[in-house]
């Protein structure tokens, strides 16, 4: 498939940069980029065409929006009708005005990630369902192998409301759930926010995204679990990496694994991003323990299955090269314009 990335990088910083039309003639005219995309359509690999067909149809909406908007923008300005209900800077004629995004609000850079992520897990097969954000005992620890006054449960102690609820530290407090809604082949990815009891630094936050995946059916193996995060990951970032798989412990699946990449910004060289150890750490996965499985009815001895669970702060701090995950949820506008 012909490389869109350059051509998705160029359209996202022409987005801030030029006006509408601007942007037009460049992506949209006889001569323009977007255009002599689609005509190379027929170019593409049959088995290619959807996914480039997306990729490039997804520009043209960006690109199209923004010229919606900046239209949005002249009939604003040009009216003199006063609408008491507007924010007030509609009604205020003047140039001073913020950019359109005040105006309309866009999404954040978390959620674009997770609409990307849906995307790739969706077109490999996966049904996509959200993470509660409160949640009890159960299913964020029994159901999980965590038995009572287990020393594992310290690990992911949050907060606890009066009457007894969890707001839980990871999106595994929906594997029973998930496990119990149908009968095998179940494949599930589950994006939601999580909370984590601890001080705030660079790469930690007390409130955060994760991605947690489910896939159970008969003769599921690690292989499978590596090739399926490994796809997924190639698809995300774009690019080719060695793998790792380190130890790790959960109580919840067994063997539990550390899934590492090498760094794709340095080829294991060393860099910022990896910390100078040519490895980044990406999320813990495992073998599904029979225990849980057990939890939600699945007899152990025909089914296996695997999950994972990563931070999405973290992945999209990589893939935009974001150095701090505070940045995230400053609510600085300067930074939300930037993404
Ligand atoms: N829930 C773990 C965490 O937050 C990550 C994780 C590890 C999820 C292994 C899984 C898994 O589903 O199988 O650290």
């Amino acid at each position: 498939m012909p490389n869109l990335s350059k051509l998705e990088t160029q359209v996202h910083k022409d987005l801030k940069s030029l006006n509408a039309q601007e942007l037009k003639k460049r992506y949209l005219s006889k001569e323009g980029l977007l255009t002599k995309e689609f005509a190379n359509i027929k170019n593409v690999p049959t088995n290619q065409k959807s996914k480039f067909g997306k990729r490039i149809n997804k520009l043209k909406s960006l690109v199209d929006e923004k010229l919606n908007n900046s239209k949005t923008e002249t009939k604003i300005k040009k009216s003199s009708r006063i609408d008491p209900t507007a924010p007030f800077d509609c009604n205020t004629q003047t140039d001073k005005r913020p950019h359109i995004l005040d105006l309309q609000g866009s999404s954040h850079i978390l959620m674009q990630e997770v609409n990307r992520f849906n995307e790739i897990f969706t077109s490999m097969g996966f049904d996509i369902v959200e993470c509660r954000q409160v949640d009890d005992d159960y299913h964020m620890f029994e159901s999980l192998n965590f038995p009572k006054g287990h020393p594992a449960r310290d690990m992911f102690d949050t907060f606890w409301t009066e009457d007894g609820f969890v707001l839980p530290a990871h999106t595994s407090t929906m594997q029973n759930r998930i496990l119990k809604s149908k009968n095998p082949p179940i494949r599930t990815v589950i994006p939601g926010r999580v909370y984590r009891n601890e001080a705030t630094d660079a790469g930690h936050e007390h409130t955060l995204y994760q991605c947690e995946g489910v896939y159970v059916d008969k003769n599921v193996s690690v292989a499978n679990m590596i090739a399926t995060i490994k796809e997924f990951l190639e698809a995300y970032l774009e690019s080719k990496f060695d793998i790792k798989i380190q130890p790790a412990y959960f109580p919840f699946t067994e063997p539990d694994c550390e899934f590492a990449i090498s760094c794709p910004f340095c080829n294991k060289k060393g860099c910022s991003t990896c910390g100078y150890t040519g490895w980044i750490e990406l999320m813990g996965c495992g073998m599904i323990h029979p225990n849980v499985l057990k939890s939600a009815n699945i007899d152990p001895d025909k089914y296996s299955g695997f999950a994972w669970g990563f931070g999405v702060d973290r992945l999209t701090m990589i893939k935009n090269n974001i150095p701090e995950i505070r940045h995230l949820r400053a609510g600085s506008i300067k930074f939300l314009r930037d993404y």
